[in-house]
């Protein structure tokens, strides 16, 4: 086999180190721990049917988490494995995941330390029984000073800072090949996991988001819950060539937003799930803490755009762990173009021609 040239993961991180000479490497440590709990569940994934772990968890009536939603046992293996990996290093002053209700405290039995780290272990499950890409999502926050001095166990409100505050973050992708993207502030790097060293070996090693789009994603079976300036958006893609935007687009739905993303880091493109009026009581699908705040890093890092449609994703105040916000990201002109549609009335000749003889989504 010829030598291969890339760098590891463990290469990179310590590479990226060397530029701030008093780390520590704890950071760099709970990456890697946080890299391999990912290798793990890759290998859960792709024994499927095989390793006895597909399907919903089996409890009478199933077991529902804290979003209300189905859990299927993947979710709580992947769950399991992020903490098995991470809680005893000494790195970790708490932990908090889409599939538990509160912060998981470090056992007695480990040390305490400066970081949080909050995650999506198994991002697009429904996806999971017909074999469509998953990924785990994850960023890493600082503990707040006073508690990391006083160890004391952590609390909701410890989670509850702006995405901006974010140390690193990054996702895995379980598809043809299992993917490793972060960003440790410093750009965006995406790293292949080359199955026979079991190593994540640099692939990516400057990800761009491209500016302009031809493509477009979001759930269309909720056009009629969207907003105004959401269906104007997507309305005017869907007029194409000969509508306002005087080009054709392309329409992409994965229902694994961990993947939507990555195509989006690859080659550009518009993901959407704004807020909308479809549920009162969900301002939004998505969670802002462990799915919005990871995936805007990257997007912002990887010179890419995340908005709410009203606000930058990272510069909201999270008031909940578990919140829900709506989340348009991708390549920058375009989320900047949604973003004038919500702060500007829609122009009297284009107002929600959804309705219209052309529209797709005409009732
Ligand atoms: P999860 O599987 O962690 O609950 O997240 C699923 C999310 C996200 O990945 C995806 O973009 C979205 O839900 C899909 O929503 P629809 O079911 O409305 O398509
Ligand atoms: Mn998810
Ligand atoms: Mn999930």
């Amino acid at each position: 086999m010829p030598l291969s040239n890339r760098s590891t993961l463990t290469q990179y991180l310590i590479e990226q180190r060397r530029r701030f000479p008093g780390a520590s490497g704890e950071l760099n440590a709970l990456l890697l721990d946080v890299s391999l709990a990912c290798k793990a569940i890759a290998r859960a994934v792709a024994f499927g049917e095989l390793g006895g772990s597909s399907g919903d968890v089996e409890l009478a009536g199933g077991a529902i988490n804290v979003q209300g939603e189905v859990q299927k046992k993947l979710d709580v293996l992947s769950n399991q494995v992020f903490i098995r990996r991470n809680e005893w290093s000494g790195h970790l002053a708490g932990l908090a995941s889409e599939e538990m209700a509160e912060p998981y405290q470090i056992p007695a039995s480990y040390p305490r330390g400066k970081y949080l780290l909050v995650f999506d272990p198994l991002d697009g499950s429904s996806n999971i029984d017909v074999n469509v890409s998953v990924g785990s999502i994850f960023s890493i926050l600082r503990a707040p000073p006073e508690v990391i001095q006083s160890g004391r166990d952590v609390s909701e409100a410890d989670f509850l800072q702006p995405g901006a505050a974010q140390v690193a973050a990054g996702y895995a992708l379980y598809g043809p090949t299992t993917m490793l993207m972060l960003s440790v502030g410093n750009g965006v790097v995406g790293f292949t996991l080359d199955p026979n060293l079991g190593e994540f070996m640099l692939t990516h090693p400057d990800v761009q988001v491209p500016e302009d789009t031809r493509e477009f994603a979001i759930n269309a079976s909720n056009s009629r819950f969207w907003e105004a300036p959401i269906k104007r958006y997507v309305d005017e893609c869907l007029a194409g060539a000969t509508g306002p935007r005087g080009k054709d687009f392309n329409m992409r739905w994965i229902a694994s937003m961990v993947a939507e993303a990555h195509r989006i880091l690859m080659r550009g493109g518009v993901f959407m799930y704004p807020r909308d009026t479809k549920d009162p009581s969900k301002p939004g699908r998505l969670r802002l803490l462990y799915e919005a705040n990871p995936v805007g890093f990257l997007m912002e890092q990887a010179g890419g755009r995340a908005s709410t449609g009203r606000q930058p994703v990272l510069g909201v105040k999270p008031t909940e762990l578990h919140q829900r916000i709506g989340l348009v990201f991708g390549s920058k002109n375009e989320v900047e173009r949604i973003e004038r549609y919500h702060q500007q009335p829609a122009p009297r000749d284009e107002v929600v021609p959804l309705f219209t003889e052309r529209s797709l989504f005409r009732d």
